[in-house]
């Protein structure tokens, strides 16, 4: 009798295996195999005698075709594709459920649709009578663009086949919907992802639509199936913000046609995503006082300049291991601040618990933040409010220097445009020329110094316990 294979697929990378185990070997997710079908594979038989056709090899530098882009008209998308989308190619727009995909893509296909670039929208989610809801909430009724709701791979295909004149930028929303008759797997899986991700990029390269790829992120932060589609795509764009907080931010991971360290910044209102053009305002409060623990970043995502508010608390801790949260930062960089910090300018935070925090839900993943993280920290934990006139931006290294970052012009210029009066930054940063007063730093204990003179330096030290700690006018 014939064994039947069994054939384990991890739903995270796309690795097979023979039996199923609760931890994946490759990526080594937890709970992420599934049994799924075979695919009917022959054996491979290698290429035998037979030829192929020959390949005609060109030179490097010739006529090319200049790169066309369809602007959506919606400028903070656009700008995160590197200018538009591009004919024939196909990108995966990721996010969380609920964060706004169908309708920021709904508004990018009316926008094309608008200047007269037909668009198709399919939704393997939503009724037609539901996005046409959507549609008109949103004054995007009279659009033309060409809606139908299916899941079938092969009726989808056809379908978008017919429509004349073919559309130039195509909508499926989203993959995990789709199944494709001739696998046996269910929707959602890897194979039945991996082989519609498969078969509809081929109809946007045949085509020659922009082919534009909704797909959901698990709980944990990935894409079902997320490795083997991010190598499908020419263009992965993560949509993420806070469900609490009203705005959106889009960001591309991978872009084979642009930059991959752009933002667009979006407000969700009840008329749908509204583009946010000066974020700065957005992420920092209307009427700031100087609050301890608190410090206004000079930053810097893609090409644009972002002030963002980083907030810290420093309280006391039970004895035992202290808490150190961090949120919209990355916790080994606050634990190398906390430990220049201690080490270089004697300030320590053994005895307290510390929460770091990113206001508005951004997400920072810049080195330069190092030196507002540390102010924020040291006024929080010597309850010294910082300037609130002040920006602060500058790398900290392990030996406690304050490093130079990039584009220091760009940075002080935004906090000049909003009021601001003061930056403290690396020492490079004098020449950058602005209307700020610069005061620079070569190293973090300056910092400290100017921060914390309500900490006698014998106090600085690990010795400090909540008892003993100096009160902030002692
Ligand atoms: P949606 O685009 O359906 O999210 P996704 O496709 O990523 O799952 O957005 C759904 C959320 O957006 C829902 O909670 C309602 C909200 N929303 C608004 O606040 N205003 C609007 O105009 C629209 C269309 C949606
Ligand atoms: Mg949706």
């Amino acid at each position: 009798m014939a064994r039947v294979e069994r054939h384990f697929v991890c739903q995270a990378c796309g690795a097979v295996g023979s039996r199923w185990a609760g931890r994946c070997d490759s990526c080594g997710g937890w709970n992420t195999i599934v049994e799924e079908a075979a695919a009917r594979e022959t054996a491979p038989k290698g290429l035998g005698a037979k030829r192929g056709r020959r390949l005609d090899f060109v030179a490097l530098d010739g006529p090319g075709e200049p790169l066309v882009r369809l602007e959506t008209g919606i400028a903070e998308l656009d700008r995160v594709f590197g200018g538009g989308l591009i004919p024939g190619s196909a990108a995966l727009v990721a996010g969380d459920p609920g964060i706004g995909k169908s309708t920021l893509l709904l508004q990018a296909a009316a926008g094309l649709a608008a200047k007269g670039l037909p668009c198709a929208y399919v939704s393997g989610e939503e009724g037609v009578e539901q996005i046409r809801l959507r549609a008109n909430r949103l004054g995007l009724g009279g659009a033309p663009v060409a809606l139908a709701a299916a899941t079938s791979l092969r009726d989808i295909l056809t379908g978008l086949e017919a429509i004349t004149p073919p559309p130039v930028a195509v909508i499926v929303d989203s993959i995990q919907t789709l199944f494709l008759d001739s696998l046996d797997s269910a929707p959602g899986t890897v194979a039945q992802v991996r082989a519609a991700a498969h078969e509809l990029i081929r109809f946007a390269k045949r085509s020659g639509a922009a082919l534009l790829i909704v797909g959901h992120v698990t709980k944990e932060g990935m894409i079902a199936g997320p490795k083997v589609l991010e190598h499908m795509v020419d263009t992965v764009i993560y949509f993420e913000g806070e469900r609490g907080h009203q705005f959106r931010i889009v960001r591309a991971i991978k872009n084979r046609f642009g930059p991959t360290d752009e933002i667009g910044v979006f407000e969700m209102t009840g008329a749908g995503l509204k583009e946010v053009s000066n974020p700065s305002a957005l992420f920092l409060p209307a009427d700031r006082a100087a609050v301890s623990g608190t410090a206004i970043f000079a930053g810097i995502e893609g090409t644009r300049p972002l002030l963002v508010e980083i907030q810290a608390l420093v309280v006391s801790a039970p004895p035992g291991s202290p808490r150190r949260t961090v949120v919209g930062w990355d916790s080994g960089r606050l634990a190398m601040v906390l430990a220049v910090l201690e080490a270089r300018a004697g300030l320590a935070f053994g005895g307290y618990d510390v929460f770091l925090n990113v206001a508005g839900g951004l997400r920072i993943e810049e080195p330069a933040a190092d030196l507002a993280v540390a102010a924020a920290l040291v006024s929080a934990r010597t309850e010294i409010p910082l300037d609130a006139k002040a920006v602060i931006f500058g790398e900290i290294g392990l030996s406690g220097e304050v490093r130079p970052v990039a584009q220091a012009a760009a940075r002080l210029k935004e906090a000049e445009k909003l009021g601001f009066e003061r930056a403290l930054a690396p020492r490079d940063a004098a020449a950058a020329g602005s209307g700020l007063v610069i005061e620079t730093l070569a190293r973090v204990d300056e910092l400290v110094e100017r921060l914390g003179p309500a900490l006698p330096a014998a106090r600085r030290s690990g010795a400090v316990t909540p008892r003993n700690r100096p009160d902030r006018h002692g």
